[in-house]
């Protein structure tokens, strides 16, 4: 098992991920003859020895799945030795650092591993990892971790305080990335690690005297290009709100440039009160259809069709009455349709006879916040 390639079935030895829900999850290191409690009840790891990873696997009480690691489920899961990055800015890093199968990077402070393991997985197998730590103990643990994650080769962890003794790398690195207090002592000795065609930088920093701090030394020192972002995650809650049908009598609900509008028939058929608009084919009327296909609407033309093909099953509303010539297309609520709608996948539809239900989505009322900013700069040549 290694974080950098996938294989299909578990073995002895592997570290797995047990997804028992979406915020109950554990990491699991496979031995024969042990045992792991869950919610569920007792797992046997020898029950999982030869499964496929990804397996719905039964306990006593209840069920859960087996995942292949990944560094997105190691950045959620591992144990926390410091603040560590995200997936939101780890993947923002990764693209903004031009990462890519064989690049060299140069990392400090190594931390917790969370921001490692993406970087590995992404240079393997033909790219290194150096990340440098200047906590005796943090260093061990990580390299221990990636030993047993089966990344060691990728990656080689150096004991050192950067800001006093520097990476002592020569023009080796495509990319350096800084997670320290005084980012701005390394820059130097990062111009240093960077290859003679130069490479990208970025400095995490969670206070914005920081960012100006680095700024002003990454300007002095070369680097061009500067951009400072902040990454901030909104989440979305799906929601299904529910409404009563609207009884309007003998009318029908137009949708008209995006509202809903009644269209009246007192006038002997004869739509009043809504201005018409031919199909010319424009950008938004597509937009407009588009909407119409996906959520049980149908425009006007399309119900004449029907209409033609099965005059039995024609149904009387105010729309019959109307001008026959008419060549404009208006979307209508197809209410029969809405009425058939009652599964819970469906975005719109009917769960009874008096009420319709639609599927909507607003952010969450507590959401992760500023974590920090991520300065990004390029270096266009390195002496
Ligand atoms: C916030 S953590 C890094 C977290 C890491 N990016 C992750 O995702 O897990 C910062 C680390 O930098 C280390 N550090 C601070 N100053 C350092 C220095 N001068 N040289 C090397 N490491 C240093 C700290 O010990 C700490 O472990």
């Amino acid at each position: 098992m290694s974080f950098a390639k996938y294989k299909s079935n578990i073995e002895n030895g592997d570290t797995v991920m047990l997804y028992l829900g979406f915020d109950n999850m554990h990491t699991l290191v496979i031995k024969d003859g042990d045992t792991f409690q869950t919610r569920y009840g007792a797992l046997r790891h020898s029950h999982l020895i030869g499964k496929q990873y990804g397996s719905r696997v039964y306990c006593k009480k209840g069920y859960l799945y087996v995942l292949h690691p990944t560094p997105e489920l190691w950045t959620v899961n591992l144990p926390h030795r410091t603040q560590i990055l995200y997936s939101t800015d780890i993947s923002f890093i990764t693209m903004q650092l031009d990462l890519r199968p064989g690049s060299i990077v140069v990392e400090s402070g190594t931390g917790s591993g969370s921001l490692s393991h993406s970087i590995i997985r992404t240079i393997a197998p033909t790219g290194h990892l150096h990340t440098f730590e200047f906590h005796d103990q943090r260093a061990k643990v990580a390299a221990e971790e990636f030993d047993i994650h089966g990344i060691s080769e990728y990656v080689t962890v150096t004991h050192r305080d950067v800001c006093q003794d520097g990476f002592q790398l020569d023009h080796i690195a495509d990319a350096v990335f800084l997670d320290l207090p005084k980012p701005w002592e390394v820059i130097d000795s990062a111009k240093g690690a960077l290859k003679h065609q130069g490479g990208r930088i970025c400095s995490f920093s969670p206070c914005i005297e920081q960012v100006q701090r680095t700024c002003n030394t990454l300007t002095s020192n070369g680097f061009v290009e500067l951009k400072t972002f902040e990454c901030l995650l909104r989440n979305h809650d799906v929601r299904t709100v529910n409404l009563p049908l609207p009884d309007l009598g003998p009318s029908d609900l137009v949708l008209h440039d995006g509202s809903v509008t009644i269209n009246s028939s007192t006038d002997n058929g004869k739509q009043n009160d809504i201005t018409e608009e031919t199909d010319t084919g424009t950008e938004s009327e597509k937009t407009d259809k588009d909407f119409i296909d996906a959520n049980c609407l149908k425009t006007e033309s399309e119900e004449q069709i029907v209409d033609t093909s099965d005059k039995s099953k024609r149904k009387i509303d105010s729309n019959d009455l109307r001008d026959s010539n008419s060549d404009t297309k208006r979307p209508r609520f197809d209410k029969l349709k809405l009425q058939n709608t009652r599964h819970d996948f469906d975005l719109i539809g009917c769960k009874d006879d008096k009420s319709f239900f639609f599927k909507t989505s607003a952010p969450t009322l507590q959401m992760p916040g500023h974590t920090g900013f991520l300065t990004f700069a390029t270096l266009y040549h390195s002496n």
